[in-house]
């Protein structure tokens, strides 16, 4: 499908279609293709399983409405008339004639609560995405079984995309970084290392967790701090 739609996908990109893990976390490179494939994931649930409701949650209201114009590109190209058509449509959202819905949501708490039965939960530069919201959407699968990928760049080393990625079980992970990506020249890119120096460089092409810039103490000298035998103080547990 992603051939019809004009994109040769990566191997990374057709390894994500063809999965049928239940959750999955890619940490990707700048412009290594995450919300191309997001959309592609998207359109080919919404079409070939009827009456499915796919989510696509990103950090603000601007990237969700350029994740859901990608979108309507790669259904726009597939030009086909035999397949389900739109029959309700906005800047966020799809419905089809198969029953099938895609929604996207901007990263507000209170806008997101009230979907059940979902299907497939994407989120896009899910490091950005905060904390209380990835755990007001998780429920969300708990009846319908639905599958989640989280796509992202690092955000240091905090948040869920980060704790999932270091220590969740059952997930699914594989890493891309911007050597891998075949449209990323190699020449451009040891100069944007000299451009936007090391730290950035490490964090937006490497996908490294690297400390946030701003921070005192780094992550690995806090987390060595911790003692667990020792009793907390006025009896709090
Ligand atoms: N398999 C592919 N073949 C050809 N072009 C592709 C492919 N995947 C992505 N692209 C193109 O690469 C560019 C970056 O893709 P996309 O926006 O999906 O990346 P991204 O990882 O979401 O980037 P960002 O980090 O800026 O959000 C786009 O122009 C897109 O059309
Ligand atoms: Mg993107």
């Amino acid at each position: 499908m992603a051939r019809r739609a004009g994109i040769t996908p990566d191997a990374w990109q057709s390894d994500l279609l063809r999965s049928d893990a239940k959750q999955m976390i890619l940490l990707c490179s700048r412009q290594s293709g995450k919300s191309t494939v997001s959309s592609i994931l998207a359109i080919h649930e919404a079409i070939y399983q009827p009456d499915s409701l796919i989510l696509l949650l990103s950090p603000s209201l601007r990237q969700s409405q350029e994740l859901f114009r990608k979108l309507k590109d790669v259904y726009n190209e597939l030009d086909a008339p035999t397949l389900p058509q739109p029959i309700e449509e906005s800047a966020l959202r799809t419905e089809f004639d198969n029953g099938s819905r895609i929604i996207a949501l901007p990263g507000k708490e209170a806008t997101i609560r009230g979907f059940s039965g979902v299907d497939l939960l994407i989120i896009d530069e899910a490091s950005r995405v905060g904390d209380a919201l990835y755990q007001s959407v998780r429920p969300m699968l708990a009846v319908s079984g639905g599958r989640i990928i989280l796509l992202s760049t690092p955000f240091g080393k905090r948040g869920f995309f980060y704790n999932e990625w270091t220590d969740g079980e059952d997930w699914r992970k594989v890493k891309i970084t911007a050597d891998e990506c075949p449209r990323i020249d190699k020449e451009w890119l040891k100069r944007e290392r000299q451009m936007i120096g090391d730290w950035w460089y490490r964090q937006e092409y490497m996908c490294e967790f690297v400390e946030t810039t701003d921070s005192v103490f780094s992550y690995d000298d806090i987390q060595a701090a911790m003692d667990s035998t020792i009793e907390p103080l006025f009896g709090v547990s």
